[in-house]
């Protein structure tokens, strides 16, 4: 009986505790431990690491890969190191990725950020950049509350602030892909739903006209 009785605050504790808090987008934390761990990678050792990694994601961003692949030379750090510990806990969804991420350890994610992050970011690329782009990304759009891209993603789309990515010479389709993630759902890791709430206020064009803009500012 009593053990009866154990089991059923058990079970209604998980329930409750299921119901109240909801699953983090990412377990990843900037600590200071975190932060160490990542400032003091070694990109020589991330080389090594790299070596598979490269015939996806490219060296110099002048590379033939797929157009939805990201490219990822001169990506920061941070960002790197956040999304690859989102496959590993399965808070980002990517088969493969999933793989490699679950079979690497935190020292090994962190030594191939810093190397990734080593890098030039890709060239710019000839595109059709439109007027609207330019204010949505400098300006925003007070209306629909949309803060402008570049407080958070840099002047040149370097990506500044801890874990915001660098998008200047993003391939336009990867953009296009994540950004419809995002709006979706489909892609949920964005801690406080940031990315989430500003997809889902564009419109597919608009989106299509931001993945323009970034390709055209690569590295210069
Ligand atoms: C066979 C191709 C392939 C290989 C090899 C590969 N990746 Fe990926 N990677 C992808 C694809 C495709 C995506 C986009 C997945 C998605 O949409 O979530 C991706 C996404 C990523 C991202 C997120 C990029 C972003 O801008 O959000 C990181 C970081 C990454 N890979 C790192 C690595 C590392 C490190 C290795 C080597 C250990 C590696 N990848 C090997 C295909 C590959
Ligand atoms: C409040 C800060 C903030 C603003 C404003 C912002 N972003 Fe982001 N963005 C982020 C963060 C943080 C991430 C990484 C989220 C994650 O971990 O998935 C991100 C990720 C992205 C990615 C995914 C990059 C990749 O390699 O997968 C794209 C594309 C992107 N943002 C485009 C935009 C565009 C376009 C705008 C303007 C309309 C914008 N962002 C405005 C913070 C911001």
């Amino acid at each position: 009986m009593i053990g009866n009785m154990r089991t059923i605050f058990v079970v209604l504790g998980l329930v409750l505790a299921g119901s109240v808090v909801a699953e983090p987008s990412s377990t990843v934390v900037w600590d200071s431990a975190t932060r160490h761990l990542v400032d003091s990678a070694d990109p020589g050792r991330g080389a090594e690491v790299a070596e598979p990694c490269v015939a996806c994601h490219g060296k110099t961003g002048t590379e033939k890969l797929r157009p939805n692949f990201p490219l990822l030379s001169g990506q920061t750090a941070t960002y790197i190191y956040k999304q690859m510990m989102d496959y590993k806990e399965s808070r980002r969804g990517h088969g493969i990725m999933q793989n490699f991420a679950s079979s690497m350890t935190p020292q090994e994610i962190a030594d191939v950020a810093a190397w990734f992050q080593s890098l030039s970011l890709p060239p710019a690329k000839q595109e059709t950049v439109t007027e609207h782009a330019v204010k949505l990304v400098g300006k925003g759009d007070g209306p629909r509350l949309l803060p402008p891209c570049a407080a958070c993603h840099g002047r040149k789309g370097e990506g500044a602030i801890v874990d915001v990515p660098a998008l200047a010479g993003q391939n336009k389709d990867y953009f296009v892909v994540t950004m419809q993630a995002y709006k979706s759902g489909e892609r949920g890791n964005d801690i406080y739903n940031r990315m989430r709430l500003i997809a889902a206020s564009l419109s597919d064009e608009e989106i299509n006209e931001l993945a323009a803009y970034y390709a055209a500012l690569g590295n210069d």
